[in-house]
């Protein structure tokens, strides 16, 4: 591996992703593909923009002539794909881009993959086991999505697992549990806590809070796709989460502890609709390849919080234009 094509690098655990690898392996290029979705932000990136090992194209993942070009012109040998919609809430308003980029997407880089013999990684979620009221999910389990964004991945799923079966593509797949970290965009639960609390906004909690969630630090989850993408089996699936699981209550008020604002800042709102109660993994699997994370819940969000509060300038511009008119959307008009 040397030339690596990172799709959706532009975006929150993508661009982690970029800037360890450019650390971690000192004769790996880093080719960035992304469409600049609303997610999508080259602030992520700017400390690299300037690195010898570093490029960045814009495009999508469901042009194939972009794809071949890039692989083409970058002489890629090995495919990351982090590029999807991802945030829930958004798919129950409208699921068409996620059907478009999450399925019909990955289906494109599957086909690069085949015709130009390339290593193709698959960074996916626990979603798709859907809400586990008891025990852990192992990889073998059924899949049983519960929103269309779930939905949408475990498409991608599927059809890797076809691809390496029928086509013999190289493949391996991570399922990840929730991320925090630097540069979240501040609709996924965690920063948008943080950056409302900050400005001393309500918290919008939803339902009665005691969904249960297993909130991995992103370096930890960039670790374990590393692990994978170079010591992982061919064809196999890989759970990564911490196996800590958190109440959304519970993180809401260590938040504002950190901060040191009050827990009157709590809002309980109505309920996402078809919200899975928990999530938990059994991470054996990639543990038996010698992954550890290295930081449990609490640390994993001092840093998170401490990043947001020394990172204004990143975070304030993004709450605006078309943030402003999703936030009304989803919150001021949420019934
Ligand atoms: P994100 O929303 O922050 O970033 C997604 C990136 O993909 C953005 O840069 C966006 O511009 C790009 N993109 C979207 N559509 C595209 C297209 N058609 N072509 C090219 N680029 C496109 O997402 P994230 O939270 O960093 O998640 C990255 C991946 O990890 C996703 O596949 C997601 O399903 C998966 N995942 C996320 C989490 C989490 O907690 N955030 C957990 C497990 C798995
Ligand atoms: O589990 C992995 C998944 O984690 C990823 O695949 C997704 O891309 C990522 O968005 C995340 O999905 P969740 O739905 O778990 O994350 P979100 O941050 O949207 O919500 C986390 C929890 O917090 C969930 O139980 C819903 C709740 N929540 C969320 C928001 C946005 C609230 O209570 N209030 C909110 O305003």
């Amino acid at each position: 591996m040397k030339n690596l094509l990172i799709t959706g690098g532009a975006g929150f655990i993508g661009s982690n992703f970029v800037r360890y690898v450019l650390n971690r392996y000192p004769d790996y290029r880093t080719i960035v593909f992304d469409k600049l979705t609303y997610a999508g932000n080259l602030d992520n990136l700017r400390d690299v923009e300037k690195h010898p090992r570093y490029a960045f194209i814009r495009g999508d993942i469901c042009d194939a002539s972009a794809v071949e070009r890039a692989v083409r012109e970058h002489n890629i040998d090995t495919i990351v794909n982090f590029a999807a919609e991802t945030h829930v809430d958004r798919s129950i308003m409208d699921a068409d881009a996620f059907i478009k980029t999450d399925i019909y997407g990955t289906y494109v880089l599957l086909e690069a993959a085949k015709k130009f013999g390339l290593r193709y990684h698959q960074v996916g979620t626990d979603e798709v086991y859907g809400w586990v009221e008891q025990g852990r999910s192992i990889e073998e389990d059924r899949l049983l999505p519960r929103s269309p964004y779930a939905a949408s991945k475990a498409g991608a799923d599927l059809l890797i697992h076809a691809y390496v079966i029928t086509h013999r593509v190289a493949a391996t797949m991570t399922r990840g549990a929730n991320n925090i970290g630097p540069y979240q965009y501040p609709e996924k639960v965690v920063p948008l806590f943080v950056t409302n609390a900050i400005d001393n906004k309500p918290l919008p909690l939803y339902g009665d809070g005691k969904q249960v969630r297993d909130y991995q630090f992103v370096l930890d989850h960039c670790e374990a796709i590393d692990l994978v993408l170079h010591r992982g089996k061919i064809g196999e699936f890989y759970n990564v989460g911490t196996g800590q699981e958190t109440e959304n209550i519970v993180m809401a008020r260590m938040i504002l502890k950190m901060l040191g604002k009050p827990e009157s800042l709590i809002q309980p709102v109505a309920d996402r609709p078809g919200h899975d109660r928990r999530y938990a993994l059994d991470v054996t699997k990639l543990r038996a390849l010698g992954w550890e994370p290295a930081h449990n819940f609490e640390e994993a969000l001092q840093k998170t919080v401490q990043w947001y509060v020394e990172n204004e300038w990143w975070w304030r511009k993004l709450k605006s234009g078309e943030y402003l008119e999703y936030y009304k959307k989803q919150y001021v008009e949420r019934k």
